[in-house]
């Protein structure tokens, strides 16, 4: 158990820890490529290590660690990758670990190169998650693959070779999105992915960087088979998704100024800040430079009052790993907030719809879950209590951020899930609190 008490103000800056989409897209794309790529500022997250000893079994070769001024813990990783090349994967067992995005990209990968054969498995809540929405559309390009009762990992791999195919994705995925242009990069002819909403486009952007010939068109990527990827080197951005836990504390916490620095704001990232602006929220930002082909600013959060809004549409891919914090700040702002069209919440680390709604009735927040989101009532604050994180690690981070904003303080269960994407978050919110 781990004790948030309600806390004085956060004040003061950091640069939050680094991006985990970036971060998986750079080793992946590095092991793809020819000769070395340098990366800097990779997370030194759970999820991310598991990407780096992943791409090692494959063949690739990792020189990765703490980079030569490391003043400040979220700098991560820095070295370099040097790559098998495109059609050169070592065949292997790959550990994803709690990686769910390491599992959907890899296999867009591996799918098409001929005579090699990988599984890929993880923990018990990977084997939760879904894998039937890319194994769909990677056997219409010609895969050949086998999961646990059709859906589930573990799932294993027969490399072959693939035919470009134009695929409407149900729901907006980046990764499978992510993991279809990777197949495409391999495959004959070309291949076409339909997105119903736009979703992150780190791969895009990074894969073009490399070389490869990819382009949007109106709502769909294009992308063609290329002989070798060569990417430059990369910085990856601070990540938005691990600044969103301060930017709501401290626009909950009374007194609170804080400003958090190079963070990715990619405008398919920056859904909550959009969604807290309608809520009131005083945001300040300046931009702060380009990393990693992504545009970086500083975020400076005060407290505000806060109004409930309606979320929903094509708002929700830009938002979706940080609507269990809109669902915490709506209780405590003025009326009724709905998320809608959130479905997808339910297959992430945990089912966020059913985590967010106990952890914040726990706590005495009134919430409703609906089968595609939540309807938060907003009470003006919260009691506080006990949460289980359910081994998510957006929930444990959550009742952090509750516990500091509540009458009562929160006492978490599990708070060792953050380490998947921010082992130094305690660490972090100590620095912000002065203590
Ligand atoms: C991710 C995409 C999102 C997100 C996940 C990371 C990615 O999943 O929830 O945490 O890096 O591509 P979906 O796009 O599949 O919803």
């Amino acid at each position: 158990m781990t004790r948030f008490d309600p806390s004085g103000p956060l004040r003061g800056s950091l640069r939050p820890p680094s991006d985990k989409s970036i971060s998986h897209r750079a080793a992946l794309i590095a092991a793809m490529g020819e000769g070395e790529t340098e990366i800097w500022a990779y997370l030194d997250a759970a999820d991310t290590r598991s990407t780096l000893a992943a791409v090692e079994a494959l063949g690739a070769e990792v020189e990765m660690g703490p980079p030569p001024n490391a003043s400040d813990r979220n700098w991560g990783l820095a070295g370099h990758i040097r790559g098998v090349g495109l059609r050169n994967a070592r065949p292997a067992a790959i550990d994803v670990g709690n990686a769910g995005t390491l599992l959907r990209l890899l296999p867009g990968w591996l799918a098409g190169q001929e005579d090699g054969r990988w599984t890929l498995d993880g923990d018990e809540s990977i084997r939760r998650r879904p894998v039937d929405r890319i194994a769909v559309p990677l056997r219409r390009m010609g895969a050949n693959l086998h999961a646990r009762e059709d859906r589930l990992p573990p799932l294993e791999i027969e490399g072959t070779t693939l035919h470009g195919a134009s695929y409407e994705m149900p729901i907006a995925s980046a990764q499978v999105k992510s993991c279809l242009l990777f197949a495409g990069l391999l495959a004959g002819g070309e291949t076409r992915v339909v997105e119903p909403l736009p979703s992150r486009d780190h791969t895009e952007r990074m894969l073009a960087a490399a070389g490869a010939p990819i382009e949007r068109v109106g709502g769909a990527v294009v992308v063609r088979p290329v002989e070798r990827l060569e990417p430059g080197p990369i910085t990856v951005p601070a990540d938005i998704s691990s600044a969103a836990f301060f930017i709501v504390a401290a626009l909950l916490v009374e007194g609170s100024e804080v400003v958090l620095e190079q963070v990715g704001v990619n405008p398919t990232r920056t859904g909550l800040l959009t969604i807290l602006e309608r809520m009131g929220a005083a945001l300040e930002r300046e931009v702060d430079g380009i990393s990693g082909g992504e545009q970086t600013a500083s975020l400076r959060i005060r407290p505000a009052p806060l109004q409930a809004t309606e979320v929903g549409g094509a708002e929700i891919p830009l938002a979706i790993d940080e609507l269990p914090l809109v669902a915490l700040a709506a209780c405590f702002a003025e009326g009724t907030t709905t998320i809608r069209d959130a479905e997808e919440l339910r297959r992430k680390e945990s089912d966020r719809i059913e985590t967010v709604t106990a952890a914040l009735r726990a706590l005495g927040g009134e919430v409703e879950p609906t089968e595609d989101g939540m309807v938060i009532e907003g009470t003006g604050g919260l009691r506080g209590g006990t949460i289980d994180s359910h081994g998510d690690h957006r929930i444990a981070m959550l009742g952090a951020v509750a516990g500091l904003a509540s009458r009562e303080g929160v006492e978490v269960q599990g708070m060792d899930a953050a380490a998947v994407s921010y082992p130094g978050f305690e660490a972090d919110l100590a620095s912000l609190l002065g203590s």
